[in-house]
């Protein structure tokens, strides 16, 4: 490298690490070390085509990312012997594949999902050339379910896709998927299928047991995490769960490649599920959940801090967003603040510790 692209590097690489200090209003762990895998870095490793097949392109970590599907199959209880699964690019595309089986099952089926919904939901659905019609949000950002009710009336000759957030983007809020299901069932709507946007908290509320439930033994018919969010990566991925015998409708063998082509992409990143894996079997189940308590403990902290400086700061229950009104350009910028309308949000992903926190306080108590 020569001198002047050495200093351009060094300078980006320091831009990075103090950027990264300041890094509370995107829901990014950042508290991890993968540096037993950089070894792994030097190969080009690609998972093409479906995990569960082997392929003739045998430089992969097919093994490894079948460990973390199963992984989160079982978090989620998806039904043993009718599982499948892969390591997606983040939770838009675990997104677009969920959309992409329920269209294949339900050719007509109309999509409904919450106008809190993340804005990956409403391109896929334009992708995939679907139907479909928002659903108007509660305050918290939870889905009105009398709306839903009323637009599945409207639509009842059709099957109805419903997406159900498990954490919406803005203030982490989470759909029941009960409600959704027992309104199906009183409506009379035999032909449904209910995806389960789960990508910011999907992975730590059922880590953690809590309500309202939204595994499969709850009634989703698929569930999409980000990979990067809550286990941590530092490049993005996620991991998409259905119901291999929707997934067995699509996907064609292709000679070229030895396997089936089952997934979004052609090429798959080898490298995202050795992350996920290192994460989820150097914490182990137990780690993973004190890391999840001590996001919520913090956000608990942060809030009542930000209260105590007149901030009007709340956040939904069991949540890790912080949400409160819109604080000056200054602070936004400094602190990546992610904003809608008035109003700003941090997060307390793993990483963001008590003293940054504190830092933050400091510079809102100085702006007031
Ligand atoms: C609720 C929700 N769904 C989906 C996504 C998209 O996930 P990714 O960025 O991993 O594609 C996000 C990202 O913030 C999200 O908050």
């Amino acid at each position: 490298m020569n001198k002047e692209n050495q200093s351009r590097l060094d300078t980006y690489i320091s831009a990075v690490q103090d950027l990264s200090k300041h890094f509370i209003g995107y829901p990014i762990s950042r508290d991890f070390d993968y540096s037993e895998l950089y070894p792994l870095l030097k190969y080009p490793l690609n998972n093409i085509g479906d995990p569960m097949i082997e392929s003739h392109y045998g430089l992969n970590s097919r093994s490894i990312e079948r460990e973390v599907v199963q992984f989160f199959a079982e978090l989620f209880k998806a039904p043993k012997d009718n599982s499948w699964g892969y390591v997606t690019n983040g939770g838009s595309e675990g997104n677009l594949y969920a959309l992409y089986l329920a269209r294949e099952l339900y050719p007509q089926g109309m999509v409904y999902y919450s106008e809190s919904t993340h804005y990956s939901v409403q391109k896929n659905i334009h992708l995939l050339n679907m139907p479909s019609i928002a659903i108007r949000a509660q305050a918290s950002g939870e889905m009105d379910y009398e709306d839903l009710k009323d637009a599945v009336h409207t639509h009842r000759d059709r099957p109805a896709i419903v997406v159900a957030n498990i954490g919406t983007t803005m203030t982490e809020a989470k759909d029941s998927v009960a409600s959704i299901k027992k309104m199906l069932k009183n409506s009379a709507i035999r032909n449904h299928y209910i995806h389960c946007d789960a990508a910011l908290a999907g992975t730590y509320l059922a880590l953690l047991e809590k309500e309202p439930k939204f595994d499969f033994e709850s009634g989703a018919d698929s569930v999409a995490i980000s990979g990067h969010k809550f286990i941590g990566s530092p490049i993005p991925c996620g991991v998409v769960v259905v119901k291999k015998n929707y997934k067995d409708r699509i996907g064609q063998a292709v000679s070229y490649i030895g396997t089936m082509d089952t997934t979004i992409t052609g090429s798959r990143n080898g490298h995202s599920p050795l992350f996920l894996w290192y994460a989820i079997k150097k914490m182990g189940k137990e780690g993973l959940k004190a890391r999840a308590l001590a996001s919520m403990e913090l956000a608990v902290y942060a809030t009542s801090e930000l209260k105590k400086l007149g901030v009007m700061a709340w956040r939904n229950d069991d949540a890790i967003t912080v949400i409160f009104p819109k604080p000056s350009e200054e602070i936004c910028v400094k602190w990546q603040l992610a904003s809608e309308g008035n109003h700003s949000h941090l997060i307390c992903m793993p990483g963001v510790t008590k003293e940054i926190i504190d830092e933050f306080l400091v510079d809102v108590a100085a702006a007031r």
